[in-house]
C-alpha cells in the first residue's frame, strides 16, 4: 500500500461519519431490509447467489441480541416471500457471544432450525481470536447434533487454521479482516496467501464444501486450478466475494460456469463494517483525494 493510502487508512476512524457512509455506500445494501432484498434480486438476475449480513456488532444486552435474531428470522422470511437464492452470515457477537455464551448458542440453534425448516443454510462469520476457540466449538456441536445447514469460516491469517479445518465439513475460506500478533498469525501477505492455498487443498482433500472467498488473483487462480486438477463439480464449491469489491472479476466467474455468491450487508449499525472495507480498500486515498475536492468546488 502507497505511503498516502496507510496514512489515510490510519485516520479514517477520525473521518466525519457521513463521509465514510459516503465512501463505502457501495459495501452495503443500505439501512433497511427492503434495500437487501433490491440488491439480492439483481445479483439473482446475475446469476449470483447472495449471503445476507445484518449489520450489528456493538450489543450491549441481552435484547440487542434478541432483536439481532429477530431480524435474521424476518430475513429468511422475506427470502422465501420473494424467491431469492440468499443464505445468511451471523455473527456471534452480535448475537451475544461476549454476554452469555448460552443465550447466543439458543439464537444460532433457533435460527439453524429456522434455516432448516426452510431448505435454507446459516454461515457463521468468524470474528477475532478470542472468538475463535468458542465459534468453532459452536460449529461441531450444531453438526453433531445432527445439523447441516450451518457452515462456518476459517482464516488463511492464523496460524492454527490448517489444523482447525480438518474434519470441517462446510468451510468459507478467507485471509481474515482482524489484525492479530505475530504469535498466532501470519505477518506476511506470502505466508497468508500460502497458508490459504494448503487449507484450501486440506478441506477439498477431504470432501469439505467450500466458499473460496477472495478477491486476491494469485488466490482465485490457485483455487480455480485445484477445482480443475480434482475434476470437481460447480456443486462442490464456491467463489464468494464482498458486495462493491471486484465484481467485473466475479462477472467472469459466472461466465465460466462457476457459482459465486456475494456477501450483502444491511441495517443501521454500518459503520464498523464500512471502516474494515475501507481499510483495506487500495484506493482508498484516491476516493479520498477526489471526495474531498468535490466538497471543496463552488
Ligand atoms: P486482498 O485484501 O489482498 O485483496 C485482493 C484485491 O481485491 C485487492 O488488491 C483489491 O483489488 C481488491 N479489494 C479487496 N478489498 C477491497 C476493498 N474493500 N475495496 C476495493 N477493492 C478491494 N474475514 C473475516 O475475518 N471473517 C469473516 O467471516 C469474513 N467473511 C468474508 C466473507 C466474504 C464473502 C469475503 C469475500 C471476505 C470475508 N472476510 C472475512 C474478509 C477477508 O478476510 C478479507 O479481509 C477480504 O476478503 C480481503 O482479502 P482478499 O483475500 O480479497 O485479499
Amino acid at each position: 500500500m502507497a505511503l498516502l493510502d496507510r496514512a489515510i487508512v490510519r485516520v479514517l476512524p477520525f473521518v466525519p461519519r457521513e463521509l465514510v457512509r459516503r465512501l463505502a455506500s457501495r459495501y452495503i445494501a443500505g439501512p433497511t431490509l427492503d434495500d437487501a432484498v433490491r440488491v439480492v434480486r439483481k445479483l439473482n438476475a446475475e446469476g449470483k447467489l447472495a449471503t445476507i449480513d445484518v449489520l450489528g456488532e456493538e450489543i450491549r444486552d441481552g435484547d440487542a441480541a434478541r432483536e439481532i435474531a429477530l431480524a435474521y428470522h424476518r430475513v429468511f422470511a422475506r427470502i422465501d416471500d420473494e424467491r431469492l437464492d440468499s443464505n445468511v452470515s451471523i455473527k456471534l457477537t452480535a448475537l451475544g457471544l461476549q454476554l452469555d455464551e448460552a443465550m447466543c448458542r439458543l439464537h444460532v440453534e433457533a435460527l439453524v432450525r429456522d434455516a432448516t425448516e426452510r431448505d435454507n443454510f446459516v454461515r457463521i462469520d468468524m470474528e477475532d481470536s478470542s472468538t475463535t476457540d468458542a465459534t468453532l466449538r459452536l460449529y461441531r456441536d450444531l453438526r453433531a447434533a445432527g445439523h447441516e445447514n450451518v457452515g462456518v469460516v476459517l482464516q488463511a491469517r492464523l496460524r492454527r487454521t490448517l489444523a482447525d479445518a480438518q474434519g470441517l465439513p462446510n468451510v468459507r475460506l478467507c485471509k481474515g479482516i482482524y489484525l492479530e500478533g505475530p504469535a498466532i498469525a501470519y505477518q506476511d501477505a506470502d505466508e497468508i496467501r500460502a497458508s490459504f492455498r494448503a487449507t484450501l487443498a486440506t478441506l477439498f482433500d477431504q470432501g469439505s464444501y467450500v466458499g473460496i472467498a477472495t478477491h486476491d488473483e494469485a488466490l482465485i487462480a490457485d483455487a480455480l486450478r485445484q477445482v480443475r486438477e480434482r475434476g470437481l463439480r460447480r456443486e462442490q464449491y464456491e467463489f464468494q466475494m464482498l458486495l462493491g469489491v471486484r465484481p467485473e472479476r466475479g462477472d467472469e466467474l459466472v461466465r465460466d460456469g462457476h457459482r459465486l455468491r456475494v456477501y450483502v450487508p444491511f441495517g443501521e449499525h454500518w459503520y464498523e463494517y464500512a471502516l474494515r472495507r475501507l481499510q483495506e480498500n487500495p484506493a482508498i486515498a484516491g476516493y479520498a483525494a477526489a471526495d474531498t475536492l468535490r466538497r471543496l468546488r463552488p
